[in-house]
């Protein structure tokens, strides 16, 4: 896909088609008054026939209209002028990809200030475009014979602005937004990928292939290289699979070595039976998606690299599949973590924070600057924020707020749970120093809490995911999430 901005009013340009904005009830946008005056009312007529009243998410395609240099005009309706916002400009631009996907059109141009939003510059507005852009065209079908038939003919997308001197500044988040797609396109394929294919072996190759293609350098650990390391729990984990457990760790470096990096770890549960606490049959093939965490550390990795961002930032990634079998761990085996805390495995469905408490421990050796988790974690986070939001929990009020303000930004929310002493006693085991479970009660905190124990040596973050990185239903694929978060974050932490 193509993308340009350009300095000035729409109408101005030439193409195959150019949008037009019309507001509730039936109030033209600038580039529509122009297009209106250009065409001797042209648009007025068609307000006036009641085709297009501007109520949010209506469109009506024109062709061929008089005296413009544009093969069509796309009239799009954008609701209440005074309750424009955030939503309503993604929908409109969802809405627009939507109607011109379904046509032969290839290309389209829209003016920005068009879209009244008081909060946000251009530049937000282009970011979001491009990744909206990008979102509305995705399509995994490399496991299918013949390619879906729905591909859109569209290859260049034009947005005007109104101010030259917003130029250099829309440019530059155009460069986001393309390096922030690419990365989550990264992140679904992925996640999307059937999970015989995409196994702990698969997800090393992908990290060395990164390492590759973006001046990444990679390092993949086997089980034999953990069992040294004494990494007990994650080994734990993956005892009932006939697929080996690789420790990915990915390094960037955009400053000089001893700038202390940014560490993101990913659950990497290539497909979670739950092992022996065995999972009911339904919807379990969605648990391909447990290695989302993984997926978007990937896709984070990816995107930093395609911008060159000034951060040093280390990937590491706990992959194992969760298996039963007759060598699987069973509810009450006790195991030694690499931090040396022994661990009652009560629930073998728990084994997300059983992984992750030996890359948390790992993690210490980059002496970060910050670390932040991210996982499908619990169910239990579903439940309390459903699939909007993700669920926060840190031992750092500062960097909570930080990721909480560039999950807004980037419309990727993130929402905080608290940690607590309280909740620590839930994780209390007669036979070990902690239970990997605390019960049905605040199963997101007391998860959280259970990855706080092995985060005392610097300032960390948990992003459970569960609710966030994939869809169900007959929309079910990953989302791609929290990819815009986390870039967002690090593009602030460049600053
Ligand atoms: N991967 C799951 C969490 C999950 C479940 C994410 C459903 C999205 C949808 C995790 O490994 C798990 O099984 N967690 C258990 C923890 C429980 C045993 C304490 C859960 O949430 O039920
Ligand atoms: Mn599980
Ligand atoms: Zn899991």
């Amino acid at each position: 896909m193509d993308f340009a901005i350009k300095v000035g009013t729409s109408d101005k340009q030439r193409g195959a088609c150019v949008v037009a904005g019309i507001f509730e009830s039936r109030k033209m946008s600038e580039t529509a008054k122009i297009l209106d005056k250009a065409t001797e009312g042209y648009i007025k007529n068609i307000l006036a026939s009641g085709d297009m009243e501007g109520k949010a998410n209506t469109s009506l395609l024109l062709h061929n209209v008089p005296n413009t240099q544009f093969k069509r005009i796309l009239l799009i309706g954008l609701g209440k002028e005074q309750e424009f916002k955030e939503k309503t400009f993604l929908s409109a631009i969802g809405s627009i990809l939507n109607t011109l996907q379904k046509t032969a059109v290839t290309d389209v141009t829209l003016s920005l200030p068009d879209f009244p939003l008081k909060q946000k510059n251009s530049d937000w507005k282009v970011t979001q475009t491009a990744i909206a852009v990008s979102t509305s065209l995705y399509r995994f079908d490399q496991l299918k014979s013949k390619p879906d038939n729905d591909r859109s003919q569209l290859r260049k997308v034009v947005l005007c602005i109104n101010d030259r001197a917003e130029l250099p500044g829309c440019e530059n988040a155009l460069q986001q937004g393309l390096a922030i797609a690419k990365g989550m396109n990264l992140t679904k394929d992925l996640g999307n990928q059937a999970p015989n294919i995409c196994t702990p072996t698969y997800l090393a190759k992908q990290a060395k292939d990164l390492a590759k293609t973006h001046k990444l350098k990679a390092t993949v650990l086997e089980e034999k290289d953990m069992e040294k390391l004494g990494m007990g729990s994650l080994l734990a984990v993956a005892r009932g699979s006939d697929q080996p457990a690789k420790l990915i760790v990915l390094e960037y470096q955009g400053l000089t070595k001893k700038d202390n990096p940014v560490v993101l770890v990913g659950k990497g549960v290539t497909f979670d039976t739950g092992g022996i606490s065995l999972k009911p049959a339904a919807e379990m093939d969605e648990m391909k998606f447990d290695m989302s965490g993984a997926a978007s550390v990937l896709g984070a990795m990816l995107a930093t690299a395609e911008l060159k961002l000034p951060i040093n930032l280390i990937g590491i990634i706990p992959a194992t599949e969760n298996m039963p079998s007759g060598k699987a761990t069973k509810p009450g085996d006790v195991v030694t973590s690499m931090s040396g805390q022994t661990i009652e495995i009560l629930n073998t469905d728990a084994e997300g924070r059983l992984i992750l408490c030996d890359a948390l421990t790992y993690a210490e050796r980059y002496n970060p600057k910050l670390v932040i988790d991210i996982a499908t974690l619990t169910g239990a986070c579903v439940i309390a924020l459903g699939n909007f939001t993700t669920g926060l929990l840190s031992n750092d009020e500062q960097l909570a707020q930080e990721l909480i303000a560039a999950g807004e930004q980037a419309v990727d929310k993130a929402w905080q749970l608290p940690l607590g002493d309280d909740y620590q006693e839930l994780l209390k085991s007669n036979f070990a120093d902690i239970a990997n479970i605390g019960g049905r009660a605040a199963g997101t905190i007391t998860a959280a809490c259970f990855l706080s124990r092995f985060t005392k040596k610097y300032r960390w973050a948990h992003l459970d995911i569960a609710g966030t990185a994939w869809k169900s239903g007959k929309d079910k694929g990953s989302t791609g999430r929290p990819v815009p978060l986390l870039m967002q974050f690090l593009i602030s932490q460049a600053k």
